[in-house]
């Protein structure tokens, strides 16, 4: 059921319940991050492997340094600059955060999400909120309270509607677990914005060895095959090829069906429209997606990142 209803969600999640719950980046499926019970729910519903550890979400910086036994300087400048928003920091987590709610690790991922609905929610409660994105594990994350109901049919949980998700891509997540930050994933604080702040950090390689179990190549993805080109690549002979663009093609006679994620060429507007676009071409019956790589900066890395990902087989 979708609802508009705070209150309803709250309840719920006090009585250790489930709630899709709406954030800038994408929705979360919410849970007590403090009730390992409750926090088995997320797991079975997602059919996620118990291994992948959750983010914890919470009302503010000061909730969420009680969840840590170390916040280092430049994790403390950070958070401060870029919460509540798109930005998951990986700490050393305190005996109070279930192991279930960080996969069986001994740090935890957590940030302060900037949805107006959700921090009210959170102020609500006494207790942070566990939640991956509210989509089946591996599939496309959803942007919008319709998405997860869609993509979770019968069994879906209950919804709080906070309208379609502004930034459109996952959190970006920093680790500050040995000396250097190290960025996990990709998302939607850019690799600028943060080395303003903190001056160079590392980038994990996706396709090696896995820091965190999660962290897979293969991820994101629609049913439908989808290929990443470069410009200048040959289109595959495909019969019905769908295609992501971020403004109007060229040449469009190839293709059966176009998502345009940004009119103007606006990164920040593509990464908003990039999974509502993903879906609708993933619902057309095409052979195949073909998406051109995006401009290697600000949210096009962030864009490139999960491309990457949805076209690994
Ligand atoms: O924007 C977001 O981050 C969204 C919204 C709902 O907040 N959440 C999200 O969650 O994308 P999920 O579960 O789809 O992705 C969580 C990622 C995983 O890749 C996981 O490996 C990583 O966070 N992660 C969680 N805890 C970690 C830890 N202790 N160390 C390293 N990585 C961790
Ligand atoms: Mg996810």
């Amino acid at each position: 059921m979708i609802t508009q209803d705070i209150s309803l969600a709250a309840s719920t999640l006090e009585k250790g319940g489930l709630v899709a719950i709406p954030t800038e980046t994408v929705y979360g499926l919410a849970a007590n991050a403090l009730d390992g019970k409750a926090v088995a729910q997320i797991y079975a519903l997602k059919k996620r492997p118990l291994d992948h550890p959750l983010i914890v979400h919470a009302k503010d910086s000061a909730s969420a340094q009680a969840l840590v036994s170390s916040f280092p300087e430049k994790a403390k400048a950070v958070a401060q600059k870029f919460w509540p928003g798109p930005l998951t920091l990986v700490l050393p987590k305190k005996n109070t955060v279930p192991d279930l709610t960080t996969g069986g690790l001994q740090s935890v991922a957590i940030r302060v999400p900037n949805h107006p609905k959700t921090l009210e929610l959170l102020s609500r409660l006494n207790f942070p909120l566990a939640a991956p994105s509210a989509n089946p594990f591996g599939s496309i994350s959803p942007t919008s309270a319709e998405h997860v109901e869609s993509s979770f049919g019968s069994s879906a949980p209950l919804v709080l509607d906070g309208g379609p998700s502004t930034v459109g891509v996952e959190s970006t997540i920093l680790s500050f677990l040995r000396d250097e930050p190290c960025v996990l994933r990709l998302g939607g604080i850019t690799l600028e914005q943060i080395e303003k702040e903190i001056g160079k950090v590392s980038i994990a390689e996706k396709t090696a060895k896995p820091i965190a179990p999660g962290m897979l190549a293969q991820h994101y993805a629609p049913q439908t095959p989808l290929i990443l080109l470069n410009e200048g690549d040959s289109l595959p002979s495909k019969k019905k090829l769908g295609l992501i663009s971020l403004k109007k093609p060229q040449l469009t006679e190839q293709f059966k069906q176009i998502e345009i994620l940004s009119p103007h060429g606006d990164l920040n507007e593509a990464a908003s429209n990039l999974y509502a676009a993903m879906r609708k071409l993933d619902a057309s019956s095409l052979d195949l997606i073909v998406a051109y790589r995006f401009p290697n900066l600000g949210l096009g890395r962030a864009i490139n990142d999960r491309l990457e990902r949805a076209s690994q087989d």
